[in-house]
């Protein structure tokens, strides 16, 4: 085999961003060969990647983080020089139905990869990197003001959020017990192609697309940040090669919505889109049960990353919106593919019986 410059392992690459950031490495970087990492969980799907599963410096592997026998024999196989850490259980509403695989996949998976890593690079540490992948949510909730910064204190509410946080303190701990080289990275809610369709925004896509009702948790008030996934993967790939080891960095869209303001907006660009009158997407909103300890709202600042490493996002959300769109009606195949089987059943029992 050829020698390649750096051997990079990226978990959870099947995944929504997991499979953009596979995406940009493997044509940005033909000198680095790129292990995909996957259990290809209902959430993984490998024809996310299609377009470049036949490039040379590409591979994957399907195994399962929480397997960590199999992950020190993968390691010893491999020279890995670095690990880009995404895979995880990532739905609130699922970690509400069922906490026990996020803390399984989460917190289980990361301390398997962190120790294998450990044990496997302990002669080698400087030329190494564990880049952990987490969530803005592990902030908690804001009030009507404030952004989230690397300094805010952690304060979680869903199983979700809390394993994600517990995750990040375990990346923490390894580096300032072992000195294992990490950086941490805590993002805001993404969109864009190929998110799985329970998540709001290709929920309410794909909803509208078939006359479905919109299923609005409470009075719809609740405020997230909103990031396009290829910005959010172009600052992975920032912060992989310019972050300071051991640092935190925040990544956000400085683009919050209340969830009914950007419903309306999915509404009357799908309106547009599919030729309808006017309001008539509108017309399926439906307000539902409010989701359990349902964080108010989510900021971030992510002025630490500009500052000091130059990124900022690169795509207004008015067009990336319409980009969003356009994609999941292009590709109703992939739809159809994503929302057989387990999703049904899990639709079902979300939202049929609410
Ligand atoms: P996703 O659910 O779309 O993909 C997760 C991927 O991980 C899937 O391909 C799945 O098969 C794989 N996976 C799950 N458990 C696994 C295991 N035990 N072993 C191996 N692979 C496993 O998630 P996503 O939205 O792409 O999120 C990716 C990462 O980014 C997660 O760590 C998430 O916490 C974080 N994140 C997500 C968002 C967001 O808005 N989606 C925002 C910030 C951070
Ligand atoms: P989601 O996409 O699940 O992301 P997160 O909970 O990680 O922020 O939800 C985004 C927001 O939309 C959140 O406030 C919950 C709300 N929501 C609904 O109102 N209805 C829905 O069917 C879903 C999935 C989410």
């Amino acid at each position: 085999m050829k020698d390649y410059q750096k051997y990079i392992l990226i978990t959870g690459g099947a995944g929504f961003i997991g499979s953009h950031v596979v995406r940009l490495f493997v044509n940005k970087y033909p000198g680095y060969l790129i292990y995909n990492l996957d259990k290809l969980t209902y959430a993984g799907n490998l024809a996310n990647l299609r377009d470049i599963e036949a490039k040379p410096n590409y591979r994957f592997i399907k195994a399962d983080i929480v397997d960590g026998e199999y992950m020190v024999k993968l390691f010893a196989e491999h020279r890995f020089d670095a690990v880009i850490h995404l895979a995880a259980e990532s739905h609130v509403d699922r970690s509400i139905a069922s906490p026990m695989e996020f803390i399984m996949a989460n917190i289980v998976g990361t301390v398997n990869l962190l120790n294998t890593a450990k044990f496997s690079w302990q002669d080698s540490f400087t030329e190494k990197l564990f880049y952990h992948i987490s969530t803005d949510e592990v902030y908690g909730s804001l009030g009507e003001e404030g952004f989230f910064t690397e300094e805010t204190p952690y304060d979680p509410h869903s199983p979700y959020s809390a394993s994600k946080a517990s995750s990040d303190h375990l990346v923490r701990a390894y580096h300032d017990t072992y000195g294992l080289p990490v950086l941490i990275s805590n993002c805001s809610n993404n969109y864009g192609p190929n998110q799985f369709p329970e998540k709001l925004i290709p929920l309410f896509i794909n909803n509208i697309h078939h006359s479905k009702p919109l299923p609005v948790y409470g009075k719809g008030e609740n405020v997230r940040d909103w990031l396009y996934v290829i910005d959010h993967a172009q600052a992975i790939d920032t912060i992989f090669h310019k972050g300071l080891v051991g640092e935190t960095y925040n990544i956000g869209g400085n683009n919050e919505w209340k969830n009914i303001d950007l419903i309306k907006v999915i509404c009357e660009v799908m309106d547009d889109k599919l030729g309808r009158p006017q309001g008539t997407s509108e017309k399926l909103i439906t307000y539902v049960k409010d989701r359990p300890g349902h964080d108010l709202r989510y900021a971030i600042d992510s002025g630490k990353l500009q500052r000091e490493l130059g990124w900022t996002p690169s795509l207004q959300f008015e067009e990336g919106i319409r980009i969003t769109v356009d994609w999941y009606l292009n590709n109703q195949q992939w739809l159809d593919e994503v929302t057989s089987g387990d999703y049904l059943k899990y639709y079902e029992e979300m939202y049929l019986k609410r």
